[in-house]
């Protein structure tokens, strides 16, 4: 979604903002621009399209001289992706330049009362609203009309802001919408990503909901919305230069993938302890004294990592578990109470749907627990606990460490609960610690073991129509594995429970259809080959993943995947990889925009 990027200090501002917002290009965005304070005043640059087309306008920001400024890429809400609704938006006097990320609720009203008071609107968007407000509200103290300013908005906003009157001041602002400041020496920058700023920073602050920051070359301070000073609390940056690069790899996709065995060592290791599984204090006061029920609540990949963490939690535990789309729980009136452990699973921490249910399962007197990837999230100031994935960023838009560190923390959690409410025996714990232990080697071998995906993808998933089919946790994987195949080769792919299909869907099974087969519930093998049967007699293609050795499924599928066995409750996060895989192979072939599909964000900071 939209990202912001502030600057101030001795260097040029305009390269070191494009640098910023090209580091953000995951996210998504369809229009970019920024504004600079140089000698002649205030210099803006917009359009829409890439980055690059701002950079070629902008002679790599030479033509905008200046130490300070700010900029932005923009995700269009109101108004379409044109250069004039693209950010910065300007004041009508010219004095105030605004970045906003987020949504005004009462825009509407605003845009009304600022009109009948005179202001000239040049764009469709919710963000103009606040350059007017600012001018409006302005006596000569930018601090001033920026408390006056905030007082008016609902919503959620991240905001930049600078005004000519006080070149080499830049205010950052946030609430509900992430911002980050980056402090420098002679220099000071913020960010709504840390990986816009990363390379130039060792020191952060994270500012909270209803905060300001002003910064000068020489300093930064931070306010609440009522104007009273707030002590920050700095963390260190420890992001490798390497953390945000490619590597070497042709797409982060790519690199992100094959970075899954490491990822799934730091998100577990700490959590296995003397053959065990031990989440020492990490679980703080998230569980409810007496365990009614579990409701995980997530959206998109992180939901379907929370599909497979329901069947694990019930099976081990012996409690109820439901998994919820975040963007319906609000609305279901959800059966929630004192005795419900709500686990709510985000990548970014920041996707407004699950904070928005999240909120909703609290004021019914939950306990939440977050599993999260990005410290320091929103989601992680909204729980009671916090399970990090310790996945480390990821930037290619469709998530993939990001989901498997949460099928694994989440089955780990499963044992652990199993074990404080004493559901299992010893070996039965230590049985699925070893398998936890074993798991990032199996994951490599998962790759290892398939290096003819490249044509697979090629022969099934280029053409016609592609089902993806399994039971039991095999369908929660299917779930995950079509995701990945639409989202970056935007080829129409389902997923189904291969029992379903033939009470409908399998009318539309015809010659030269493809049906990948998730065939490693080896107890379900039997029904899964019927399923097999069922389509290849109507013509399709059947390409299966199955455990090492399984003869059966050789026999009956014409292509198989093959996997090493983990165990029926890791099998989901081994199995999933060369589906990945998969999808990243066809993607290439159709030479899709990997890592930056069209119409998605990374992080979806809108509801
Ligand atoms: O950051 P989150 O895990 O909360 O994001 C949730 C979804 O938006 C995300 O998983 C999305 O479905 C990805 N594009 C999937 O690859």
């Amino acid at each position: 979604m939209c990202g912001i990027v502030g600057y101030t200090g001795g260097r040029e501002a305009a390269p070191f903002l494009l640098s910023g917002l090209r580091a953000l290009e995951y996210r998504g965005y369809d229009s970019a621009g920024l504004a600079v304070m140089g000698e002649g005043g205030l210099q803006l640059a917009k359009t829409s399209g890439r980055i690059e087309r701002l950079a070629e306008k902008t002679r790599g920001g030479a033509a905008l001289p200046g130490r300070s400024g700010i900029g932005h890429t923009r995700w269009a809400t109101h108004g379409a992706p044109t250069d004039v609704n693209a950010h910065p938006h300007v004041s009508c006097g010219g004095r105030f330049a605004v970045v906003h990320n987020g949504i005004i609720e009462n825009y509407a009203a605003l845009r009304a009362e600022l009109t009948a008071l005179g202001c000239s609107f040049r764009s469709e968007t919710d963000t103009e609203v606040i350059a007017h407000l600012l001018e409006l509200g302005y006596d000569g103290d930018f601090r001033e009309a920026l408390m006056r300013t905030v007082a008016r908005l609902e919503g959620s906003y991240a905001l930049g802001v600078v005004c000519t009157d006080f070149p080499g001041e830049v205010y950052a602002v946030r609430e509900a919408s992430p911002l980050i400041l980056g402090l420098g020496a002679g220099e000071n920058c913020f960010a709504s990503d840390l990986a816009a700023i990363a390379p130039y920073t060792k020191s952060a602050v994270r500012l909270e909901d209803g905060q300001f920051a002003r910064l000068r070359p020489e300093g930064v301070q931070v306010y609440d919305f009522a104007g009273r000073p707030v002590e920050p609390e700095i963390f260190r940056v420890d992001w490798g230069p390497e953390a945000a690069e490619k590597g070497g790899w042709e797409h982060f996709m790519l690199k992100e993938i094959m970075e899954q065995p490491r990822a799934l060592r730091s998100a577990l290791a700490p959590r296995l302890r003397d053959g065990l599984v031990d989440f020492g204090a990490e679980l703080g006061s998230a569980l409810p004294e007496r365990l009614g029920s579990v409701v995980i609540t997530a959206c998109g990949s992180a939901y379907y990592a929370g599909c497979v963490g329901k069947l694990a939690i019930e099976r081990l535990c012996r409690v109820p578990v439901t998994a919820e789309l975040a963007s319906e729980l609000r609305y279901s009136d959800p059966l929630i109470g004192e005795d419900t452990l709500v686990i709510a699973l985000s990548q970014s921490g920041e996707t407004a749907d699950t904070l928005a249910a999240v909120r909703e399962c609290r004021s019914r007197g939950a306990k939440v627990l977050a599993i999260v990837n990005a410290e320091g999230s929103s989601l992680t100031k909204l729980a009671d606990a916090v399970l990090y994935t310790r996945a480390g960023p990821e930037i290619a838009v469709a998530s993939t460490k990001g989901y498997t560190t949460q099928v694994a923390v989440l089955t780990a959690l499963a044992a652990e609960l199993a074990r404080r409410l004493g559901r299992l025996t010893e070996p039965e714990l230590r049985e699925l610690a070893a398998g936890l232990y074993r798991l990032p080697d199996a994951v490599q071998k998962a790759i290892d073991l398939n290096p003819g995906l490249p044509e697979l993808a090629r022969r099934y998933c280029l053409g016609g129509a592609l089902y993806y089919i399994g039971r039991g946790t095999d369908r929660a994987v299917a779930l995950e594995a079509a995701l990945k195949m639409k989202e970056i080769s935007y080829r129409h792919a389902e997923a189904y429970a291969a029992g379903e299909l033939k009470h409908g869907t399998i009318a539309l099974v015809e010659e030269g259809t493809s049906v990948v087969a998730l065939c490693c519930r080896t107890e379900l093998l039997g029904k899964m080959i019927s399923s097999i049967e069922e389509v290849k007699a109507r013509g399709a293609k059947v390409l299966a993943v199955a455990p090492a050795g399984e003869r059966r499924i050789l026999a009956a599928a014409d292509d198989v995947i093959t996997v090493p066995r983990t165990g029926p409750l890791l099998d989901p996060v081994a199995e999933i990889v060369p589906l990945q895989l998969l999808a990243y192979y066809a993607a290439r072939e159709l030479g899709c925009d990997i890592d930056k599909p069209k119409n998605l964000a990374k992080s979806v900071t809108v509801e």
